[in-house]
Protein backbone atom coordinates (compact mmCIF):
# COMPACT_ATOMS: atom_id res chain seq x y z
CA UNK A 1 0.00 0.00 0.00
CA UNK A 2 1.80 3.51 -0.87
CA UNK A 3 1.71 5.90 1.79
CA UNK A 4 -1.18 8.35 -0.13
CA UNK A 5 -3.34 4.97 0.17
CA UNK A 6 -2.90 5.31 4.06
CA UNK A 7 -3.45 8.36 4.26
CA UNK A 8 -6.52 8.14 2.60
CA UNK A 9 -7.65 5.41 5.25
CA UNK A 10 -7.21 7.87 8.11
CA UNK A 11 -9.98 9.85 6.93
CA UNK A 12 -12.98 8.10 7.74
CA UNK A 13 -15.78 9.44 7.14
CA UNK A 14 -17.74 7.66 9.92
CA UNK A 15 -15.46 9.74 12.47
CA UNK A 16 -16.11 13.24 10.88
CA UNK A 17 -14.35 15.19 13.72
CA UNK A 18 -11.66 13.48 13.04
CA UNK A 19 -11.70 13.65 9.27
CA UNK A 20 -10.88 17.68 9.59
CA UNK A 21 -7.02 16.80 10.78
CA UNK A 22 -4.06 16.71 9.17
CA UNK A 23 -3.63 12.59 8.10
CA UNK A 24 -0.10 12.89 8.14
CA UNK A 25 -0.29 14.61 11.81
CA UNK A 26 -1.99 11.71 12.74
CA UNK A 27 0.32 9.07 11.14
CA UNK A 28 3.54 11.06 12.43
CA UNK A 29 2.01 10.82 16.06
CA UNK A 30 0.48 7.70 15.61
CA UNK A 31 0.74 5.16 19.27
CA UNK A 32 -0.56 1.99 18.21
CA UNK A 33 -4.18 3.50 17.57
CA UNK A 34 -5.71 5.98 15.54
CA UNK A 35 -6.39 8.08 18.88
CA UNK A 36 -8.95 10.50 16.99
CA UNK A 37 -11.60 8.42 15.63
CA UNK A 38 -11.78 6.57 19.92
CA UNK A 39 -11.48 10.42 20.91
CA UNK A 40 -14.74 10.92 18.48
CA UNK A 41 -16.55 7.56 19.51
CA UNK A 42 -15.97 8.22 23.17
CA UNK A 43 -17.48 11.85 22.94
CA UNK A 44 -20.47 10.57 21.72
CA UNK A 45 -21.35 9.10 24.86
CA UNK A 46 -19.62 11.33 27.08
CA UNK A 47 -20.97 15.24 28.21
CA UNK A 48 -18.26 17.41 27.00
CA UNK A 49 -18.90 20.93 27.88
CA UNK A 50 -16.64 24.22 27.20
CA UNK A 51 -15.69 24.74 30.87
CA UNK A 52 -15.09 21.39 32.14
CA UNK A 53 -11.45 20.03 33.62
CA UNK A 54 -11.13 17.18 31.52
CA UNK A 55 -7.74 14.84 32.40
CA UNK A 56 -6.55 13.04 29.24
CA UNK A 57 -5.00 9.89 30.87
CA UNK A 58 -1.67 8.07 29.17
CA UNK A 59 -2.27 11.15 25.98
CA UNK A 60 0.44 9.97 24.10
CA UNK A 61 1.16 12.74 22.14
CA UNK A 62 -1.45 15.02 23.40
CA UNK A 63 -3.64 14.27 19.84
CA UNK A 64 -6.50 13.74 21.68
CA UNK A 65 -6.39 16.46 24.12
CA UNK A 66 -5.93 18.68 20.93
CA UNK A 67 -8.65 17.17 19.67
CA UNK A 68 -10.95 17.53 22.70
CA UNK A 69 -9.92 21.14 23.39
CA UNK A 70 -10.55 22.15 19.78
CA UNK A 71 -14.04 20.50 19.41
CA UNK A 72 -15.59 20.85 22.69
CA UNK A 73 -13.98 23.60 24.45
CA UNK A 74 -12.82 21.40 27.01
CA UNK A 75 -9.78 22.27 29.58
CA UNK A 76 -7.32 19.32 29.46
CA UNK A 77 -4.75 18.04 31.36
CA UNK A 78 -2.51 16.22 29.15
CA UNK A 79 -0.87 13.12 31.19
CA UNK A 80 1.28 11.11 30.42
CA UNK A 81 4.89 8.77 31.38
CA UNK A 82 6.57 8.49 27.99
CA UNK A 83 6.17 11.48 26.30
CA UNK A 84 7.67 14.55 27.88
CA UNK A 85 5.65 17.57 28.79
CA UNK A 86 8.04 19.81 26.10
CA UNK A 87 7.57 17.84 23.40
CA UNK A 88 4.06 17.75 23.71
CA UNK A 89 3.90 21.64 24.64
CA UNK A 90 5.42 22.38 21.06
CA UNK A 91 2.39 20.12 19.61
CA UNK A 92 -0.26 22.12 21.82
CA UNK A 93 0.78 25.33 20.90
CA UNK A 94 1.42 24.58 16.98
CA UNK A 95 -2.13 23.28 16.98
CA UNK A 96 -3.60 26.94 18.52
CA UNK A 97 -4.51 25.45 22.10
CA UNK A 98 -2.59 27.00 24.59
CA UNK A 99 -4.68 28.22 26.82
CA UNK A 100 -6.99 25.01 27.11
CA UNK A 101 -3.96 22.12 27.26
CA UNK A 102 -1.68 21.58 30.16
CA UNK A 103 1.15 19.07 29.55
CA UNK A 104 1.92 17.16 32.65
CA UNK A 105 4.12 14.36 33.38
CA UNK A 106 2.75 12.10 35.79
CA UNK A 107 3.10 8.63 36.55
CA UNK A 108 -0.28 6.40 37.34
CA UNK A 109 0.31 5.44 40.50
CA UNK A 110 1.41 8.85 41.99
CA UNK A 111 -0.55 11.62 40.12
CA UNK A 112 -0.35 15.28 40.86
CA UNK A 113 -3.69 16.70 40.84
CA UNK A 114 -6.52 17.21 43.32
CA UNK A 115 -9.02 15.27 44.83
CA UNK A 116 -12.39 15.63 43.06
CA UNK A 117 -10.40 17.79 40.51
CA UNK A 118 -11.80 16.79 37.59
CA UNK A 119 -15.29 16.65 35.87
CA UNK A 120 -14.08 13.79 33.34
CA UNK A 121 -10.97 11.73 32.75
CA UNK A 122 -10.43 10.00 29.33
CA UNK A 123 -8.35 6.91 29.00
CA UNK A 124 -7.20 6.02 25.28
CA UNK A 125 -5.40 2.77 24.69
CA UNK A 126 -3.69 3.15 27.67
CA UNK A 127 -5.64 2.22 30.49
CA UNK A 128 -4.64 -1.54 30.12
CA UNK A 129 -1.00 -0.74 31.10
CA UNK A 130 -1.89 0.22 34.84
CA UNK A 131 -6.22 0.20 35.35
CA UNK A 132 -6.03 -3.24 35.74
CA UNK A 133 -4.99 -4.02 39.37
CA UNK A 134 -8.42 -4.38 41.56
CA UNK A 135 -7.32 -1.52 43.76
CA UNK A 136 -6.83 0.84 40.64
CA UNK A 137 -9.88 2.56 40.32
CA UNK A 138 -10.91 2.76 44.09
CA UNK A 139 -7.31 4.64 45.18
CA UNK A 140 -6.35 6.57 42.22
CA UNK A 141 -9.56 7.72 39.53
CA UNK A 142 -11.92 7.29 41.97
CA UNK A 143 -10.27 10.08 44.09
CA UNK A 144 -9.60 12.69 40.99
CA UNK A 145 -12.74 12.49 39.57
CA UNK A 146 -15.69 14.58 41.25
CA UNK A 147 -18.97 12.48 42.26
CA UNK A 148 -21.07 12.43 39.21
CA UNK A 149 -18.48 13.16 36.54
CA UNK A 150 -17.40 10.69 33.79
CA UNK A 151 -14.79 8.46 33.22
CA UNK A 152 -14.04 7.41 29.25
CA UNK A 153 -12.17 4.05 28.37
CA UNK A 154 -11.47 3.06 24.63
CA UNK A 155 -9.33 -0.57 25.38
CA UNK A 156 -8.52 -3.23 22.57
CA UNK A 157 -9.21 -6.61 23.34
CA UNK A 158 -10.76 -10.17 22.72
CA UNK A 159 -14.70 -10.53 22.02
CA UNK A 160 -14.92 -13.15 24.96
CA UNK A 161 -12.05 -13.62 27.82
CA UNK A 162 -9.76 -16.81 26.92
CA UNK A 163 -11.07 -19.71 28.70
CA UNK A 164 -7.15 -20.68 29.99
CA UNK A 165 -4.98 -20.48 26.92
CA UNK A 166 -4.40 -18.24 24.30
CA UNK A 167 -6.22 -18.95 20.74
CA UNK A 168 -3.23 -21.07 18.29
CA UNK A 169 -3.86 -18.34 16.30
CA UNK A 170 -2.80 -15.30 17.82
CA UNK A 171 -0.02 -17.15 19.85
CA UNK A 172 2.87 -16.00 17.32
CA UNK A 173 2.07 -12.23 17.76
CA UNK A 174 0.88 -12.61 21.46
CA UNK A 175 3.38 -11.16 23.81
CA UNK A 176 3.24 -12.10 27.89
CA UNK A 177 1.89 -8.87 29.26
CA UNK A 178 -0.83 -9.00 26.53
CA UNK A 179 -3.14 -10.60 29.05
CA UNK A 180 -3.91 -7.06 30.04
CA UNK A 181 -6.27 -7.02 27.23
CA UNK A 182 -9.96 -7.78 27.96
CA UNK A 183 -13.19 -7.82 27.13
CA UNK A 184 -15.80 -5.20 27.73
CA UNK A 185 -17.75 -7.44 29.83
CA UNK A 186 -14.43 -8.02 32.09
CA UNK A 187 -13.80 -4.34 31.90
CA UNK A 188 -18.05 -3.27 33.05
CA UNK A 189 -17.25 -6.01 36.16
CA UNK A 190 -13.98 -4.43 36.75
CA UNK A 191 -15.82 -0.94 37.53
CA UNK A 192 -18.67 -2.18 39.05
CA UNK A 193 -17.38 -4.13 41.33
CA UNK A 194 -16.17 -1.00 43.29
CA UNK A 195 -19.92 0.04 43.71
CA UNK A 196 -17.89 3.29 42.85
CA UNK A 197 -18.73 3.68 39.26
CA UNK A 198 -22.06 3.21 37.53
CA UNK A 199 -21.57 2.19 34.13
CA UNK A 200 -23.64 4.53 31.54
CA UNK A 201 -22.83 2.96 28.21
CA UNK A 202 -20.14 0.15 26.99
CA UNK A 203 -20.27 -1.26 23.32
CA UNK A 204 -18.27 -1.85 20.63
CA UNK A 205 -17.65 1.37 19.47
CA UNK A 206 -21.58 1.53 18.69
CA UNK A 207 -21.20 -1.59 16.24
CA UNK A 208 -17.60 0.26 14.74
CA UNK A 209 -14.93 -1.76 16.92
CA UNK A 210 -13.89 -4.87 14.33
CA UNK A 211 -14.12 -2.63 11.52
CA UNK A 212 -12.07 -0.15 12.94
CA UNK A 213 -9.27 -2.71 13.87
CA UNK A 214 -9.52 -4.16 10.40
CA UNK A 215 -8.99 -0.31 9.07
CA UNK A 216 -6.21 0.41 10.89
CA UNK A 217 -4.34 -2.75 10.67
CA UNK A 218 -4.21 -2.60 6.77
CA UNK A 219 -2.87 0.94 7.93
CA UNK A 220 -0.20 -0.60 9.65
CA UNK A 221 0.34 -3.32 7.27
CA UNK A 222 -0.44 -6.15 9.51
CA UNK A 223 -1.80 -9.25 8.25
CA UNK A 224 -1.99 -11.56 11.40
CA UNK A 225 -4.44 -13.15 13.11
CA UNK A 226 -3.71 -10.90 16.33
CA UNK A 227 -4.24 -7.26 14.34
CA UNK A 228 -6.59 -8.32 11.45
CA UNK A 229 -9.12 -8.48 13.09
CA UNK A 230 -12.40 -11.19 14.02
CA UNK A 231 -10.67 -12.13 17.60
CA UNK A 232 -9.76 -8.41 18.88
CA UNK A 233 -11.75 -5.80 18.26
CA UNK A 234 -11.95 -1.86 19.86
CA UNK A 235 -14.30 -1.28 22.81
CA UNK A 236 -15.61 2.16 24.62
CA UNK A 237 -16.76 2.27 28.38
CA UNK A 238 -18.34 5.05 29.83
CA UNK A 239 -18.99 5.13 33.72
CA UNK A 240 -19.77 7.69 36.30
CA UNK A 241 -18.53 8.28 39.57
CA UNK A 242 -20.85 7.57 41.90
CA UNK A 243 -21.73 10.18 44.77
CA UNK A 244 -22.86 7.18 47.37
CA UNK A 245 -19.53 6.15 49.05
CA UNK A 246 -17.86 9.69 48.23
CA UNK A 247 -16.45 9.76 51.42
CA UNK A 248 -16.45 6.42 52.93
CA UNK A 249 -13.23 5.43 50.09
CA UNK A 250 -11.17 8.75 50.49
CA UNK A 251 -7.98 7.67 50.53
C1 LIG B 1 -0.20 3.07 23.47
S1 LIG B 1 0.14 4.65 24.12
C2 LIG B 1 -1.35 5.52 23.71
C3 LIG B 1 -1.15 7.00 23.72
C4 LIG B 1 -2.36 7.83 23.30
N1 LIG B 1 -3.48 7.71 24.23
C5 LIG B 1 -2.81 7.46 21.91
O1 LIG B 1 -3.82 6.76 21.79
O2 LIG B 1 -2.12 7.84 20.96
C6 LIG B 1 -0.07 4.37 25.87
C7 LIG B 1 0.29 5.57 26.74
O3 LIG B 1 0.07 5.19 28.10
C8 LIG B 1 1.03 5.84 28.89
N2 LIG B 1 1.30 5.05 30.10
C9 LIG B 1 1.69 3.76 30.17
N3 LIG B 1 1.93 3.42 31.45
C10 LIG B 1 1.67 4.52 32.19
C11 LIG B 1 1.74 4.80 33.58
N4 LIG B 1 2.12 3.85 34.46
N5 LIG B 1 1.42 6.05 33.99
C12 LIG B 1 1.02 7.00 33.11
N6 LIG B 1 0.94 6.79 31.78
C13 LIG B 1 1.27 5.57 31.33
C14 LIG B 1 2.30 5.91 28.06
O4 LIG B 1 3.09 7.00 28.44
C15 LIG B 1 1.76 5.98 26.62
O5 LIG B 1 1.87 7.26 26.05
Amino acid sequence: MTHAEKMRLLIDDQYPLAAKYDPEWMFENKMGCQCLWLAESLSRIMELRPGMRVLDMGCGKALSSIFLAKEFGVTVFANDLWISPSENWKRICAAGVRDLVFPIHGEAHALPYASDFFDAVICINSFQFYGTADNYLSDHIAQLLRPGGQFGIAVWGPDEEFKGEVPKALEPNWWPDFYYFHSLDWWKWHFEKTRLFSIEAGDDLGGDGLRVTERWAKVMEKDDALHRGGLMRWNRLVARRNSAYAEDFRV
